[in-house]
């Protein structure tokens, strides 16, 4: 069905001597290649989020492949990076927001679906594995083991307690709490995740190959950014192009709300964090370089995957909603995601949609894993990447869902707000309900069209086409042909339902 995998596919070639003997050098002291999986914290695609990356578009991006169209499958954090972990759509790992009781690091998730995140296969390959940073929302806390819970497949463990910080955080190392204070040398998390990572690169056998999950809390509020880049991007707002600041009339419950235009007061907080945001990321720029002059310096740089991506997207003022994620829109879905690795041709940019649960299917291929054995919902880009060592096709469309969080107590600061609404800062503009809860289709290929449903009192439909507008600022629900409705409609059930097989063979 599918050849073996890269990095062993050589070693039985009885060809010519030159090559046998390369091949048998290979064979010997490195049968495999290294994976790097760098995952950043809220960092968008569509408003600029790689624009300060110079280094890291460089190192990565220009050495190898920067995918145009990488999405995720839910745009909130936990949710999503438990498709990363688990290869599946969030209707199959059942996690639905970042709360123990929706799922998020909770003994259920810990019991079902920890055990076959695709590190446990990499653990079974014999790879090293090292991971460090942020995991899931409530990794740590109380309610999901505290810090004494090591997920399986992790030989080196350095996972920080609970979401994104900068300083006064706790880590679990390897089951030991390890608490860490405010001193930049000392604590900053961007910088120590390099840190351990350098010395992990000189700790580990040379004997087997590393699998590395570095995840930095960049950009993620509170954008703390290291001291010498605190005065950085002084000039620099939030682009005001596409839907900053326009009404979401046409749109789904939620998006009618917000004030249009916004106030000056949300403007500016959202610059702010615009600016901060990018200060945050020029850390991770730093770590990108150092590690692959680490890399390099051991004499591992080209026998190493490197994947830069992150969660899911971000906005700042798009259709007045001042800062978040948690919407079906571009901004929020789309995913930066650069890729380079053996096999892989320099200067590509690839136009094939990928989703964050293929990561860890791609990475399974990578590592030479019997891809049928594994259930997962995504599948693997190594053929789109390295046509040269896969043959595959890609998948004709995909689902995005999303589980709308709320609180049933009404907002203190915004008493004018009823119950059922979250995240409503600033200006009580909320980014976020129960029934911000929708599913959608997206079609690239041939037509660029986004459809979705919404379990709201309306049962609420948007529609778009991407072609024509870009920045989906018209829902065409009402004037498309009602049979293109239909179809979508259809391949929408069938994707809401689906599971392996049927989740990449739907047509
Ligand atoms: C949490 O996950 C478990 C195990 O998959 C599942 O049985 C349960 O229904 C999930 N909880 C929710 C609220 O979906
Ligand atoms: C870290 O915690 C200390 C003690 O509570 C506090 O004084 C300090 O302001 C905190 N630093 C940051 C960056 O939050
Ligand atoms: C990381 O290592 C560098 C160089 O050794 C050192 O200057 C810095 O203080 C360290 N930072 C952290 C947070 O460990
Ligand atoms: C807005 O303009 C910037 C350049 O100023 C560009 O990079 C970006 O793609 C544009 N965004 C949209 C949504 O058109
Ligand atoms: C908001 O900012 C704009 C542009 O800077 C300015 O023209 C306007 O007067 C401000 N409005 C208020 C109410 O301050
Ligand atoms: C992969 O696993 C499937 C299912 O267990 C099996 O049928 C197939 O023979 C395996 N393929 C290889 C190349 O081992
Ligand atoms: C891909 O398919 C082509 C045409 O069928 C074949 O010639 C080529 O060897 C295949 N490549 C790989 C890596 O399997
Ligand atoms: C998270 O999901 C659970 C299970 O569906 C739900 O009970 C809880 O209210 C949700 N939390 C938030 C903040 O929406
Ligand atoms: C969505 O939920 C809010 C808060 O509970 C409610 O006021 C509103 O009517 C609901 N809208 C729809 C379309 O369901
Ligand atoms: C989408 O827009 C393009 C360009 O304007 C047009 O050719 C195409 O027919 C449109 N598709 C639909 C379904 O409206």
């Amino acid at each position: 069905m599918r050849s073996s995998p890269p990095g062993q596919w050589s070693c039985g070639c009885p060809l010519k001597l030159l090559v046998l003997f390369f091949f048998f050098f290979t064979c010997a002291f490195s049968s495999k290649n290294n994976i790097i999986l760098i995952l950043t914290d809220d960092q968008d695609e569509q408003m600029g989020g790689m624009t300060p990356m110079k280094k890291t578009r460089e190192l990565i991006g220009d050495a190898g492949a920067t995918f145009s169209n990488a999405f995720t499958s839910t745009p909130l954090c936990c949710p999503s990076r438990s498709s990363f972990l688990s290869g599946r759509y969030p209707h199959n790992h059942l996690v639905h927001n970042n709360s123990v009781e929706g799922n998020c690091s909770s003994a259920a998730w810990q019991k079902t679906a920890e055990p076959f995140a695709f590190p446990v296969y990499l653990n079974k390959m014999r790879y090293q594995t090292f991971y460090c940073g942020k995991y899931l929302n409530q990794y740590g806390s109380k309610d999901a083991g505290g810090v004494a819970h090591v997920p399986p497949g992790w030989d080196q463990w350095h996972a920080l307690v609970g979401n994104s910080k900068y300083y006064n955080y706790t880590l679990s190392v390897n089951g030991k709490e390890e608490k860490h204070g405010d001193s930049y040398e000392k604590d900053y998390l961007t910088d120590l995740v390099l840190n351990r990572s350098l010395h992990f690169l000189e700790e580990r056998s040379p004997s087997h190959p590393f699998f590395m999950m570095l995840c930095p809390p960049a950009p993620h509020s509170p954008w703390t950014a290291a001291p010498q880049y605190s005065g950085s991007f002084s000039g620099v707002k939030a682009p005001r192009n596409g839907s900053f600041n326009k009404p979401g009339t046409d749109k789904h419950w939620l998006l009618r709300q917000p004030a249009n235009p916004m106030p000056n007061s949300s403007i500016d907080y959202l610059d702010n964090a615009f600016r901060r945001r990018w200060q945050t990321l020029l850390s991770v720029d730093d770590l990108v370089e150092r590690l692959l002059k680490k890399l390099d310096s051991v004499k591992e740089l080209d026998n190493t995957y490197i994947f830069y991506t992150s969660d899911h997207g971000y906005h700042t003022g798009q259709f007045s909603l001042p800062i978040d994620k948690r919407q079906l829109y571009e901004f929020d879905i789309r995913i930066p995601l650069l890729v380079r690795g053996p096999g892989i041709k320099a200067k590509q940019t690839l136009q094939s949609p990928v989703l964050n649960i293929d990561l860890p299917m791609t990475i399974l291929d990578i590592a030479g894993v019997n891809l049928s054995t594994v259930n997962m919902d995504g599948q693997s880009f190594l053929p789109q990447m390295a046509p040269s060592l896969r043959n595959g096709t890609e998948r004709p469309f995909f689902l995005v869902e999303y589980t709308g969080e709320g609180y049933s107590s009404q907002d203190p600061s915004c008493p004018k707000l009823g119950p059922g609404l979250a995240e409503c800062f600033p200006d009580c503009v909320c980014e976020d309900a129960f029934n911000n809860t929708y599913a959608c289709v997206r079609t690239l290929k041939g037509a660029n069209l986004q459809y979705c449903e919404f379990a709201d009192n309306e049962a609420f439909v948007e529609m778009y086409n991407l072609t024509a507008d870009p920045h989906q600022l018209e829902n065409i629900v009402k004037k498309v042909d009602p049979s293109l409705l239909q179809i979508m409609n259809q391949r929408l059930i069938k994707l809401q339902s689906c599971a392996g097989d049927t989740c990449r063979n739907i047509r």
